[in-house]
């Protein structure tokens, strides 16, 4: 009799102790399910490939004309061929390469069997030429943009935007890299011969299914997050070196996921440009951390006959469930063998370029932004709805918030922006340049003076939108109109009013 008592107390404990255990593990096995580490395990054995340069001719107006042409293709990345979309091939698109002060025309044609867009990510240019989803391209059509170059020296990109499709559009390999070159703002003592010590960098995830590209998005409200990196479209790449300095142009060109590049010896490097261009000065660092649609030039120097191994460490999201989105995740990126003899490189100037702050006073006005969960401001993308309206070189304060759990960043279309306050103090030396993108961590302030573009247009506005792309198709977006003194805001046509496919 007197046993009994302590059985059940026995069986209860065990039972709870079994239950705690399931559960932690449990809870542990679903916070790592969707995990990847692959630092130390990729063997780099393919060559890295180098996007063209895109030719280009000069017509009799003295404009520089380039063509691209957007259509399906197969592209072996380096384990077999992959059906894939690509500019003038078969995955992502030749670099073009303007010079300031030129007048610049793309013929963009689309040979998809469906509508798209171009956006040219970064750059000041009219609302009517910047290729978001107002100006759609018909399966084939010809789209011809023209602008005149009007900004600093800068790594820029471009990609479709075509309406709730965004994100497919740029997984299938719909992207490439705009180089604006400028006399006064290009400094030369950095390296700069273009796939030789200036090397871009296009860093993407994928998930492969056999010879096609997985499209299932991840279960945790970010999209597609990729196990496998390609760079340049290219599976475990190798770049040889032969300078003793390399400049890297990186552009985070993946849907959703954030990275935290740094060199597996944790050597520190330069960085030396931003989205919008080169930093004042170099800022000697041990890691750069992208959201999607960011860039950053940085210039790391080798030693004769070293590999180097270009990685992402787990991204410091400060995000409490972080590491459901990708913050515990580790790759291996590009490894770089120096050559046993290298070519002297010039050593990094002090200064490089005028970064001059935007002014600020009493008087400029000041607009809140919240990013929520498929929202901006509470408010989901609306074709016809105007959700900001400025003056022609406008300079106003936003006040960047993510009232959301996760990670979410903000990219403003036409300009380039300054970081001014993080949290009320000056920003950290990596966000003092010109910007695009900003990775907004949830409940941080990011304050940012933005400039807003010269050119008016009543009719076609510009977007401002997270640049996680399944958020953005969500309905992540929204639009302002610049509209010069006189001008109301007059009604898009009708065939552009249609929602989303969210
Ligand atoms: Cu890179 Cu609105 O986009
Ligand atoms: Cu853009
Ligand atoms: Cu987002």
């Amino acid at each position: 009799m007197g046993a009994r008592p302590r059985t059940w107390i026995a069986i209860v404990a065990a039972v709870v102790l079994v239950c705690c255990v399931a559960g932690v593990a449990g809870v542990v096995g679903f916070l790592r399910w969707n995990e990847v580490d692959t630092r130390g395990d990729v063997e780099f054995v393919n060559r890295l490939a180098i996007p063209p340069l895109a030719p280009s001719h000069v017509d009799e107006q003295g404009r520089r004309v380039f063509d691209l042409h957007a259509a399906p293709g197969r592209h072996d990345f380096g384990a077999g061929p992959v059906a894939t979309w690509g500019f003038d091939g078969d995955y992502l698109g030749p670099t073009l390469r303007a010079t300031r002060g030129e007048e610049v025309v793309v013929n963009v044609h689309n040979g998809l069997p469906e509508e798209t867009t171009v956006h040219w990510h970064g750059m000041h240019l009219p609302a009517s030429m910047d290729g978001g989803p107002h100006t759609p391209i018909a399966p084939g059509a010809t789209w011809s943009p023209q602008w005149r170059v009007d900004q600093p020296a800068a790594t820029l990109w471009y990609h479709p935007h075509p309406h709730g499709r965004t994100a497919e559009h740029v997984y299938r390999g719909l992207a490439g890299l705009f180089l604006i070159d400028d006399p006064a703002t290009s400094v030369d003592a950095l390296p700069h011969r273009y796939g030789v010590d200036d090397i871009p960098v296009v860093v993407q995830d994928r998930n492969f299914d056999g010879d096609r590209l997985d499209f299932a998005p991840s279960l945790v409200g970010m999209g597609i997050l990729g196990r496998t990196i390609v760079v340049n479209g290219t599976l475990a790449p190798y770049q040889e070196v032969t300078t003793e300095r390399v400049r890297l142009r990186l552009l985070n060109g993946s849907n959703s996921r954030v990275y935290q590049f740094a060199f597996a010896d944790h050597r520190s490097f330069a960085l030396v440009g931003t989205d919008g261009g080169l930093l004042a000065a170099p800022v000697t660092t041990d890691r750069v951390l992208l959201s999607p649609g960011e860039r950053a030039e940085i210039v790391v120097t080798v030693r004769p006959g070293e590999r180097l191994v270009l990685r992402s460490d787990p991204p410091a999201l400060g995000a409490p469930l972080g590491r459901l989105f990708g913050g515990a995740d580790g790759f291996d990126v590009l490894e770089l063998r120096a050559a046993s003899s290298l070519e002297p490189s010039p050593a990094l100037p002090d200064r490089l370029v005028e970064v001059p702050a935007l002014a600020v006073d009493a008087a400029t006005p000041t607009r809140t932004v919240r990013l929520g969960d498929s929202t901006i401001n509470n408010k989901q993308m609306d074709m016809s709805r105007i959700d900001a309206t400025l003056a022609p070189g406008a300079v106003e304060v936003w006040r960047v918030r993510n009232d959301d759990g996760k990670p979410h960043n903000l990219h403003i279309h036409g300009v380039s922006f300054q970081v001014r306050r993080l949290d009320g103090t000056a920003p950290p030396a990596h966000l003092s340049g010109w910007k695009d993108t900003v990775y907004v961590a949830p409940e941080r302030e990011y304050e940012l003076v933005v400039r807003f573009p010269t050119y008016a247009d009543p009719m076609i506005p510009y977007m401002y939108h997270c640049h996680v792309l399944y958020h953005e198709d969500q309905g992540m977006m929204a639009q302002f109109l610049v509209l010069a003194p006189g001008q109301s805001a007059t009604p898009m046509p009708a065939h552009h009013r249609h929602h989303h496919h969210g």
